[in-house]
């Protein structure tokens, strides 16, 4: 079943508290991240909280080990069910992230879905998204991380690459038919989404600055569930 994250990529805990109030009900996990956490911090934290919904803590942690690793532990202070670290900062920061108990759910990175081709050519004239997704997914498996980030478009090609392990997917990059793409490249609808069977879509303008989120919510939450009928009645 694909559950919802709605980014709360909002400025202030007004209006963070009015999104929670129009989609209570309706979605249960919500983001905090880089701009409502650099604001609000702890308070951003605990409104979603109050509001009974779970936290995916996005600071994309990046940095030498022990850093990454005490960022967690205070992630475990705050609550959040999910932190995410950025796969490039590597196997032993990873590791040294995983060995923190106990610890949130770690999601790893692995390219940004504002990231195009030519934009990977950083890393090497000869860099393909498809393959350092992969390289990134496996080295998050293998040192622990609980969930691949990742474009929807590169879902079937982690699970044919590695077919035996139960990887689980976390996948922004979600833009229904003709909708806007903002700064995002590599999107998908959300009923494609969901008929891939990622375990979690992570979404933000098109809920946060539609005219009516609640409906537009609603909306994604249908189009999800026409997509992915079975899966969605064994709940
Ligand atoms: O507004 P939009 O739906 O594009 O928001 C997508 C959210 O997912 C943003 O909060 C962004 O930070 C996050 N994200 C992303 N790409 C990643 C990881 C996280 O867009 N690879």
């Amino acid at each position: 079943m694909t559950l919802i994250i709605a980014a709360l990529d909002v400025d202030s805990i007004k209006k963070q508290e009015d999104l929670l109030k129009a989609l209570h009900g309706t979605i249960v996990w919500y983001k905090v991240g880089l701009q409502l956490f650099t604001a609000h911090g702890k308070r951003a934290v605990d409104a979603v909280q109050r509001h009974g919904g779970k936290v995916f803590l996005d600071l994309k942690l990046h940095d030498i080990p022990q850093t990454a690793a005490r960022a967690v532990r205070e992630a475990q202070k705050l609550g959040v069910d999910a932190v995410s670290l950025h796969l490039l900062g590597g196997a032993a920061m990873l590791r040294a992230a995983a060995e923190i108990m106990p610890r949130p759910k770690l999601w790893g990175v692995t390219v940004l879905t504002s990231m195009g081709p030519k934009d990977v050519r950083i890393f090497s004239a000869s860099a393909k998204i498809p393959s350092l997704v992969k390289s990134l997914a496996k080295l998050g498996w293998v040192g622990g991380a609980d969930a691949t980030i990742c474009s929807p478009r590169e879902v079937v090609l982690l699970k044919k690459a590695f077919p035996h392990l139960d990887m689980k997917f976390v996948t922004p990059g979600i833009r229904s038919k003709d909708a806007a793409l903002d700064d995002q490249r590599r999107v998908m609808t959300p009923g494609e989404a969901a008929r891939l069977g990622v375990d979690f879509i992570v979404i933000g303008r098109p809920i946060t600055q539609a005219a009516d989120p609640r409906k537009a919510a609603l909306d994604i939450l249908a189009e999800m569930k026409a997509a992915a009928p079975r899966s969605l009645d064994k709940e």
